[in-house]
């Protein structure tokens, strides 16, 4: 069974949707919301589909345009079982770092929130890496789980966010060419600090890059994995749906993870 632990299924229209959820009839997606209105049809999917968990989040991209109340709407949503972690939520430096200490704020209070609910925590971090592991630091002892979505940065940062106790999120990047620093993290470390995802319906895996990506494609990043790894794409299914599903603390019986038919 797979498990695609980050994905966004808001921008399908009704038909792409269908097709999306067809495939991932035997597997299971946790979707991510960005913000208020994201958050709110994540809630939706989450209690339509069975195999559909969410977390909800304002994504560091859209602090500047929250809405008063939208913590206090996310608090509701949080003491939800099918709502697993607040994400997506983090830094991002890339277009502008004019707002970088409300960006920080946000993430913090956003933290806080996981911890009070004792959700995990799904991070979003471009251009923005010693940030991002210097707020971690902080919450080190704080017994929720931190999962960093699309990492990219070096094996060396891999290193310092994994003896944080960080899960990383692997995604379709690792099938690019020129994803050589993201093969050598794979390459380094145990499948047991690995989750997959694939950011529908973005960062579509080779061979099918320039098409909308769907939460399926987690199995051509397994399949790269175990490439990489030199081991068996079951080992790498079974592992890492291991892992999502204690991350998020999810309620599927660890057995049934082998029998679910690809
Ligand atoms: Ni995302």
């Amino acid at each position: 069974m797979l498990i695609d632990t980050h994905c966004h299924l808001d921008d399908y229209n009704e038909e792409e949707l269908k097709i999306v959820l067809e495939h991932m009839e035997n597997h299971v997606m946790i979707v991510s919301g960005v913000n208020d209105a994201t958050n709110q049809r994540v809630f939706e999917l989450c209690h339509k589909y069975d195999n559909i968990y969410g977390t909800v989040g304002i994504h560091p991209e859209e602090v500047d345009s929250m809405q008063t109340d939208s913590f206090l709407q996310m608090e509701k949503m949080l003491q939800d079982d099918k709502i697993v972690a607040v994400g997506e939520i983090g830094l991002d430096y890339h277009y502008t770092k004019e707002n970088m200490e409300k960006q920080k704020e946000v993430f913090i209070k956003q933290i806080e929130l996981a911890h009070k609910y004792q959700k995990a925590v799904v991070i979003h971090s471009r251009d923005a890496i010693q940030d991002t592991y210097d707020i971690l630091c902080k919450y080190k002892d704080s017994n929720i789980p931190f999962v960093l979505h699309a990492y990219s940065g070096s094996v060396e940062m891999a290193k310092q966010f994994i003896d944080l106790g960080v899960v990383l999120g692997i995604g379709g990047v690792l099938t690019f060419k020129n994803a050589e620093k993201l093969k050598e993290v794979v390459a380094t470390y145990s499948l047991s600090h690995f989750v997959l995802e694939t950011d529908s319906p973005y960062l579509t895996p080779e061979p099918y890059r320039g098409t909308k990506n769907e939460p399926y494609h987690t199995l051509l990043v397994a399949e790269k994995i175990a490439e990489i790894k030199k081991v068996l794409v079951e080992q790498v299914i079974e592992e890492t749906s291991r892992n999502a599903i204690q991350t998020f603390s999810l309620p599927i019986d660890l057995q049934s993870i082998e029998e679910r038919k690809m």
